[in-house]
């Protein structure tokens, strides 16, 4: 028990590409140790399902061996339609009771066979159960062991172990609370932009009130213009990104970007309506806007007008040290967008929950 706990690799398998960082303890927060991504081939994971497992080991290993990095035990993340966080009402009971009762009372609020999942929860306000309310708020967390072993899988598959199976909604607000603190009277929406979904998870002070995942991201982006320039999948990715094409420039992908950037925030919209129609309060203060598509046309700048509130770029480095360079990387803010669920991931240590 005196020992320090042992540090994972956390592992961000997303379906662009997966990304590996290793922290150590430095003073009061963190250095990055190790730290790298590498592409995953397009269609290996669909709407969070693991389909070519191979090509996704292959991913994982490469990473692993070109970037050095010798942690065997790691810490991934699912996410999407795999798995549910609920916030759920109970009569105040012990833990030892809640335990016991979790599996009976999460049944009615998941739509699959309890069987099927992997259970975990919290309790949310003990302070409130012993105020004499009589209940409590418990936070669900139910995850598909399907799911849960196809990314256990790919990873044994590269060598390494899954020590621990996070959400990566909880991953990303892990590295928000290491980098910007607990700020207690905050209502902050951290947007976790990737290839094919958007994480979202609006926390008030150190609790999570509202979780989603929108399943529209940057392919969305680069499927666009495929077909309104009638350009090969590689060439719309780079296009999109800013890069150079031949017989096509930025302004003519312009408007079609604009006109994704729309539709994306109208699912936003309908997310935030969502949840200011069942939380206690539609309060938001700010938006936290990390992942690779959060750089897309228009994107941050939409947010900003359409919602009316601060935008503010996720900066997993603002207080975890890294030395770029020293990656082969020339700019972390390059990077950072990225890297923040799988720096929530590596913060992680053998024996969490
Ligand atoms: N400068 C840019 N402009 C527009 N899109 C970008 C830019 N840079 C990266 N992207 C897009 O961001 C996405 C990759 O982001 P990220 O690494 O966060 O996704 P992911 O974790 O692989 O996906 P997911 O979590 O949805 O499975 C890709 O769709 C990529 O094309
Ligand atoms: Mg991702």
């Amino acid at each position: 028990m005196l020992r320090r706990p042992k540090s994972v690799v956390g592992l961000d398998i997303g379906s662009s590409a997966v990304k590996a960082v290793e922290l150590k303890p430095a003073g009061k927060a963190y250095r990055v140790t190790a730290f790298g991504s590498e592409p995953v081939p397009p269609d290996s994971i669909v709407d969070g399902a693991i389909i070519d497992g191979t090509a996704v080991a292959d991913a994982i290993r490469r990473l692993f061996e070109s970037r050095k990095i010798k942690g065997k035990d790691v810490a991934a993340s699912l996410s999407g339609n795999a798995v549910i966080v609920k916030k759920i009402t109970l009569p105040v009971m012990s833990e030892g009771e809640l335990s016991e009762s979790i599996a009976w009372e999460a049944e009615q609020y998941i739509p699959f066979d309890i069987q099927d999942v992997n259970l975990d929860y919290q309790v949310l306000d003990k302070g409130a159960a012993t105020g004499g309310k009589g209940t409590m708020d418990v936070l669900l967390v139910a995850a598909k062991k399907e799911k849960i072993a196809d990314y256990t899988g790919v990873i044994a598959q590269a060598g390494r172990q899954a020590v621990i199976v996070d959400v990566d909604a909880f991953a990303l607000q892990n590295a928000y609370e290491v980098n910007y603190g607990i700020e207690a009277a905050q209502v902050v929406v951290l947007l976790n932009a990737g290839a094919s979904a958007i994480n979202i998870n609006i926390i008030s002070g150190d609790q999570s009130v509202f979780t989603r995942d929108i399943s529209i991201g940057g392919n969305a982006y680069t499927e666009a213009l495929q077909k309104e320039l009638s350009l090969p999948f590689e060439s719309a990715d780079l296009l999109k990104q800013g890069g150079e094409v031949e017989g096509v420039s930025y302004e003519d992908a312009r408007a079609v970007l604009r006109a994704v950037t729309e539709n994306v925030m109208l699912e936003i919209q309908k997310t935030f309506d969502f949840f200011k129609a069942t939380a206690a309060s539609d309060r938001i203060d700010r938006i936290v806007v990390c992942g690779g598509a959060s750089r897309a046309e228009g994107f941050r700048e939409l947010l900003g007008e359409r919602f009316e509130v601060p935008i503010e770029a996720f900066d997993p480095f603002k207080r975890v040290a890294f030395e770029a360079r020293k990656f082969g990387v020339n700019d972390p803010a390059d990077v950072a967008p990225t890297a923040a669920v799988a720096v929530g991931l590596a913060l992680r240590r053998v024996g969490d929950r």
